[in-house]
């Protein structure tokens, strides 16, 4: 018998590439579609497409048992008109792209599991968000709800779909972590703004196995929030990391530092000043177990002493 196959598209990045070596781990054919495809040595097939039109890619979808979406253009950079429009249509587009493949192949993959966002539910403050919370009104809302539009809008009657609203990924090789981490070696990870906004972070370990879960538990299906149970303010993730770096003390930076600094680095500050208060409540019902509820066994984990 073959192996399965997984179709990971965007998958090159931080988070498919912890992806690709799981599931080639567990003996799937792993293909990434990826614009610029490169030799690699670990078994994984990386296939061209552009994320955008048909091509040569597509018959990769034909029988596969699953594939996951990840592709989008970053968020790290200023969210001026231009770039917004960017960073949805890099999503939108290749949703849409993907939805196409499905309907020209004989058999669809059994499952597609798509990257959605905690941006989803805008500023949450201080409130607890579920799966159920209500869309949120600023930008990265608005990308999140395209986003997703284009993905339950996509027609696959036979493929069982996921969507993981994912938040803060917490991994050393990628991400926002270790820029983070640099900052905060430099004496310059005190608290942003009041601190008092809220991360919802997940380790990169229990986010492959989310995705592990919604391809292999046939009884998943429809929208989770693929975070920790224990989202935090932004002043204590802070203290943690520190801790986590041994760096007893920052001087916290105020909002205006923040812009600045965003500015330098080419980034957006509102991404640190947002809150996002989310609870993985789905996942728990399924009863889904975490490696790293606890953000200091996270940490301690990614910075051993
Ligand atoms: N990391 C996080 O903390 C986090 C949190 C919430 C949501 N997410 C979402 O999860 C997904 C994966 O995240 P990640 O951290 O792995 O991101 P990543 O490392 O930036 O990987 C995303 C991939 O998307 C492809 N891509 C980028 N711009 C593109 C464009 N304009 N058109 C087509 N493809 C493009 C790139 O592949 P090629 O260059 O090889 O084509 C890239 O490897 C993203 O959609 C992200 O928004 C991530």
């Amino acid at each position: 018998m073959s192996a399965k196959r997984i179709v990971i598209a965007g998958g090159s990045g931080f988070i498919g590439t912890a992806l690709a070596k799981e599931f080639a781990g567990r003996g799937y054919e792993v293909i990434v579609l990826t614009r610029r495809s490169r030799v690699r040595r670990d078994g994984v097939r990386e296939v061209v497409w552009d994320g955008e039109h048909s091509g040569d890619w597509i018959p990769f979808l034909d029988g596969a048992e699953a594939v996951v979406n990840l592709t989008g253009r970053s968020i790290n950079c200023p969210h001026t008109p231009e770039n917004l429009r960017a960073i949805i249509a890099s999503r939108v587009n290749s949703v849409n792209a993907l939805a196409a493949a499905l309907g020209q192949v004989k058999t669809p993959p059994r499952v597609w599991v798509q990257a959605s966002a905690v941006g989803f539910y805008g500023d949450t403050k201080n409130n607890l968000c579920d799966e159920n919370s209500p869309v949120g009104n600023d930008s990265l809302a608005g990308i999140c709800r395209q986003w997703e539009n284009a993905f339950n809008s996509a027609v696959a009657p036979k493929t069982r779909r996921v969507t993981l609203r994912i938040g803060f990924v917490l991994g050393r090789d990628g991400g926002a972590l270790p820029v983070l981490a640099r900052l905060t070696k430099l004496f310059l990870g005190g608290a942003v703004g009041n601190g008092r906004q809220f991360i919802s972070w997940i380790h990169l370990a229990d986010l492959v196995q989310m995705f592990v879960a919604s391809i292999e538990n046939e009884n998943l299906a429809g929208t989770f929030n693929a975070v920790a149970p224990d989202a935090v303010t932004n002043a204590e993730f802070m203290r943690e990391l520190r801790r986590a770096l041994h760096r007893p003390w920052s001087p916290p930076a105020p909002v205006f530092a923040v812009k600045i600094g965003s500015r330098l680095m080419g980034s957006e500050a509102s991404l640190a000043l947002v809150s996002q208060c989310c609870a993985p409540k789905k996942f728990l019902t399924a009863g889904f177990e975490f490696q790293f509820s606890n953000l200091r066994a996270a940490l301690e984990n990614l910075y051993p002493r």
